[in-house]
């Protein structure tokens, strides 16, 4: 799947912008900064293709990729950035939980956690708007190279005991990192599954 072309489809920063949903979908969560963007560069292994930044919030739209006419990966805001203002969050609320409610295409949502932090509240507020979805959800660690080993085995168990109590919640955690190339074979297996 991933030997195929991957291209900019559009964004959408309303539901009113949504492209026809004629495709399965995954749709990529996380936290501002988690490393979203950044992860669907280093999957369909184009570098410019979503836009990472430094700057916390820098997407604010569902951004969709065609993968090949096979598979749609969406690209979605972040959350849980401090400073972000009331309108803001209210904006976001709506764009991502009318989409995720309304979208039969969407096979699966991977949830990115930063291996350094570990699950956040902010986290747990989006597994939650994605049981009330009905959405499956997958957690994946993002940035797995900024911490040593011994770290990393032990925010994967934390991790894992806290979703095993989810019901909708894939059991399997993938450890990554879009610097190393670290579990992004497995999540591309994983994802070809889905199309
Ligand atoms: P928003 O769009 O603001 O929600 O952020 P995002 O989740 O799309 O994060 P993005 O991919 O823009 O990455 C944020 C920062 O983290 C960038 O400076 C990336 O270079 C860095 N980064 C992302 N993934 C990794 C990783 O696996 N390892 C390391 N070391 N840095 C990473
Ligand atoms: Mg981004």
């Amino acid at each position: 799947l991933f030997a195929r072309e991957c291209t900019f489809m559009r964004g959408a920063v309303a539901l009113s912008g949504l492209p026809d949903a004629t495709q399965p979908e995954v749709a990529f969560a996380g936290r501002s900064n988690v490393g979203k963007s950044s992860l669907i560069n280093a999957l369909t292994g184009r570098k410019g293709l979503a836009r990472a930044s430094n700057t916390p919030g820098r997407t604010q739209e569902l951004n969709f990729f065609d993968l090949g006419g096979r598979l749609v990966l969406v690209d979605m805001p972040g959350y849980g950035f401090a400073s972000a203002p009331k309108g803001m969050v209210e904006k976001w609320t709506r764009l991502v939980n009318g989409f995720l409610k309304g979208r039969p295409v969407l096979r699966r949502a991977i949830v990115l956690v930063d291996a350094r932090h570990g699950l956040k509240d902010s986290d747990r507020d989006m597994m939650t708007m994605l049981d009330k979805a009905a959405v499956v959800y997958q957690l994946v660690l993002t940035k797995a190279d900024k911490i040593k080993p011994a770290e990393l085995d032990e925010v994967r168990d934390r991790t894992l005991a806290e979703i095993a109590k989810r019901v909708a919640a894939h059991p399997t955690l993938i450890a990554t990192s879009s610097e190393t190339g670290l579990g992004i074979a497995e999540l591309r297996a994983e994802l070809a599954s889905l199309a």
